[in-house]
């Protein structure tokens, strides 16, 4: 059973295949974490706790000292404290603070029971992994404020073949007096000491998701977005990694938050060098006005453990979120090679000239058109029309109906883009309800890319949002939805919240998104969903939730992709990254192919214009796409070398599950001088035998893991032995002898 709780001892032990984490319910019921790492069997870990007697500055609990005379054993300030609580003796970050009927915010929980069950339970209104009975166990701690009566409900589920956890946390006010919840994170978690990495994912627009190391020192160091959404600068991702853990060894620790909103992750390391994780919704943008008998729902923090470095952790994001956190049928289904007219056309297309794109494609082997942008309203620039959600018919003469059947004639299916969570002040819907922006009365509202932001926590504006998009798809064959989200939320208020629950509106802002995704996908199953928000903006588990695929970056050109998608990939799979091919000449059209398969492939560019050689590229590349399809969605990356570790290579790899398969992709990003290289690779089995299927070569995996493959070129300009100038890529195939 992968959850045990030793009565004796009164100690819970959460195991996985890789690894274990230990709780303890101390005197006076305090919750003290005790172990999280490798897999232990044992339970005799109490001593861990110990952090050396306490001072005049640790305080210690009353009813202890009182009873052991003068307890320095035991300190809240220093114990490992499994959920730890504002005011009340512990001064480093908090994981919760509840400011209760009296005025004052101290906060202290304890725990009364708990329960043991299979499965895992949804949490209402949000995104969430999922499990079915026989595929996960769950424990839920129930700790309580007696004073303020704050039940807080722990809830840890175990994915044991995983090596991995999901945490949340719910509060119910059991009083008969208001309280405000200032803070619930959803997971803290203490360690034993400050010899790690931290590793986070930082960037901006055109930038997103650069993977970024820094050591930990004394004090506080974290990543947060007041955005609205998740953000471009900081993904909702954090991993403490040894200091000695690299791409292949040692241990990591990922924490990746299944929250498409304002959050915050942080550590703080104390002055007995031990460190704290803690993560949720942004404190500092968020209150929650319970009233009697209401409960809160915290979202979910998925925990990984590997030590088996950078690689072992993203694989089991990669493995579990496959299974377990993509419900959308596409998950599993190959998807379409799509063209997107954003880049080919931006706001200036008709009718014809889309179907001049269908036309170009259908011959090239493409499967879909995507109109992106500009078909609705009177939008012919980003100056206005959002909101309003019906054909612009001065662009598509015929109306929408009549633009499908032509694309779908060529047998091309149709895919269209939206915007629904904005409005512009120029649109019939701003017009109609100017109080359905967020904004303050009397101030002046921010305006970025002449819009505003919907107040997605109406009721009304979200059925209004409904109706408009549920029409057009229910009257047109529409395959494909992009849903997009371009810009910050600023004057977050709501008008129809009273003063003591605006504090709520921004996470009331992404549990409406989040409830007419699910409306949406809910009645158009078989809808593609893409979610983009300016490119990578809202790349989030929870968005992955509604949506297998999302828009990685607006940034198309292949060599500064390369550190988008290495990025990406440390915890999203490859299957998820929406990749095109775009019109970015300083990158050969080969090279841009071979970046774009690390995705969900497609183009971006007007197929007008391509030459025929260019035609015959393209082709190969959409062959390619197919052949290789099953081993790079479902097979296991590994990061070769990173294109932010060196300056001249950039090599990635995908190994099917049997390990009789392997593609190798290397980007030349700039040509040394000496140029002798050796590339070894990994994830092979050393003992089979594979062939090269260029050059019928045959090596052993110990071989190619060992010694390597040489792709040393043979001289400068060289393209058939290996990438020699700059730009240019090369793809290696090996597959098992005999298979
Ligand atoms: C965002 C998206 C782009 C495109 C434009 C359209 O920037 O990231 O792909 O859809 O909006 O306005």
């Amino acid at each position: 059973m992968p959850i045990l709780f030793n009565e004796k001892e009164m100690l819970f032990k959460l195991d996985t295949l890789s690894s274990s984490y230990i709780i303890q319910v101390y005197d006076e019921g305090y919750l003290l974490h005790l172990y999280y790492g490798a897999k232990i069997p044992d339970m005799n870990v109490k001593g861990l706790a110990f952090k050396g007697l306490h001072t005049s500055h640790n305080p210690g609990n009353e009813i202890i000292n009182n009873r052991l005379g003068n307890d320095q054993e035991f300190s809240m300030d220093l114990a490992p404290m499994e959920y730890p609580t504002f005011g009340a003796g512990d001064f480093r970050t908090s994981a919760i603070q509840i400011k209760n009927s009296a005025g004052n915010s101290v906060t202290d929980i304890r725990y009364k029971g708990h329960r043991i069950y299979d499965g895992k339970p949804q949490l209402e209104g949000l995104p969430a992994t999922f499990a079915r009975e026989d595929e996960a166990q769950t424990l839920e701690i129930f700790a309580e404020d007696a004073v303020t009566g704050a039940a807080v409900t722990l809830i840890y589920t175990v994915f044991e073949g995983y090596g991995a956890m999901a945490r949340s946390v719910r509060v119910t006010n059991t009083s008969d007096k208001a309280m405000d919840l200032e803070k619930v994170y959803s997971c803290s978690v203490d360690f034993p000491g400050m010899d790690y990495q931290m590793v986070n994912l930082y960037g901006e627009w055109f930038e997103e998701r650069e993977e970024v190391h820094r050591n930990l020192q004394h004090g506080t160091q974290g990543i947060y977005s007041k955005r609205g959404g998740s953000s471009h600068e900081h993904n909702p991702f954090l991993a403490l990694i040894g200091l000695d853990a690299t791409e292949e060894h040692g241990e990591c620790y990922g924490f990746n938050f299944v929250y498409s909103g304002n959050f915050v992750m942080e550590v703080d390391v104390d002055c007995r060098c031990c460190s704290r994780f803690t993560g949720g919704i942004n404190p500092e943008t968020f209150n929650w006005h319970l009233e009697p008998g209401e409960t809160f729902q915290a979202p979910e923090m998925v925990m990984v453990y590997s030590n088996e470095g950078m690689t072992g952790m993203s694989h089991t994001f990669h493995r579990l979120y496959m299974k377990h956190l993509i419900r959308s049928r596409w998950r599993d289904v190959r998807r379409p090679v799509l063209i997107n007219s954003w880049e080919a056309a931006y706001f200036d297309f008709d009718d014809d000239k889309l179907v001049a794109f269908a036309e170009e494609a259908k011959d090239l082997g493409i499967d879909m058109l995507v109109m992106d942008d500009g078909w609705f309203g009177k939008r012919n620039n980003d100056d206005s029309s959002l909101g309003d959600w019906y054909v612009n018919t001065d662009k598509l003469k015929g109306g929408l109906s009549s633009l499908i059947e032509r694309v779908n004639a060529l047998g091309l299916k149709f895919g269209i883009w939206y915007e629904p969570e904005m409005v512009s002040p120029d649109s019939d819907l701003y017009r109609a309800h100017p109080d359905w922006c967020l904004h303050v009365e009397g101030r002046e509202k921010s305006i970025a890319r002449n819009q505003l932001v919907l107040d997605m926590s109406r009721q009304d504006v979200r059925d209004n949002l409904f109706e408009q998009i549920a029409s057009v798809f229910r009257n047109n064959k529409i395959d494909y939805i992009k849903w997009d989200f371009n810009r910050s939320l600023t004057e977050a208020a709501s008008m129809l919240l009273p003063a003591e629950r605006q504090g709520e509106v921004f996470h009331r802002f992404v549990l409406g998104t989040y409830e007419l995704m699910d409306r949406f996908t809910r009645e158009f199953p078989d809808v593609l969903f893409e979610n983009c928000a300016s490119g990578g903006g809202r790349f989030d588990a929870g968005m992955l939730y509604y949506s297998p695929q999302i828009w990685t970056s607006d940034d198309t050109d292949a060599i500064e992709r390369l550190s988008i998608q290495f990025g990406t990939s440390l915890v999203y799979p490859v299957s998820t990254m929406g990749a095109h091919v775009a019109d970015r000449p300083r990158t050969p059209l080969a090279t841009r192919g071979d970046v774009a398969l690390m995705g969900t492939f497609g183009y971006e560019l007007d197929p007008r214009k391509l030459s025929d050689e260019d035609k015959e590229l393209v082709k190969k590349q959409i062959e390619e796409y197919h052949r290789y399809y099953d081993l790079i969605h479902f097979g296991d990356l590994y990061r070769l070398i990173k294109p932010v570790d060196n300056a001249y290579h950039c090599a990635w790899q995908y190994v099917n599950e049997e390990k009789t398969e392997t593609l190798v992709t290397v980007v030349t990003m700039r040509q040394r001088r000496t140029p002798f290289f050796i590339l070894r690779l990994r994830g092979l089995d050393p003992t089979k035998l594979y062939k090269d299927m260029d050059t019928g070569e045959i090596y052993s995996g110990a071989l190619l893991m060992n010694a390597g493959i040489n792709l040393t070129p043979l001289h400068t300009g060289a393209t058939d032995h290996a990438p020699s100038t700059d730009g240019t890529s090369l793809k290696k195939y090996f597959k098992e002898l005999g298979n």
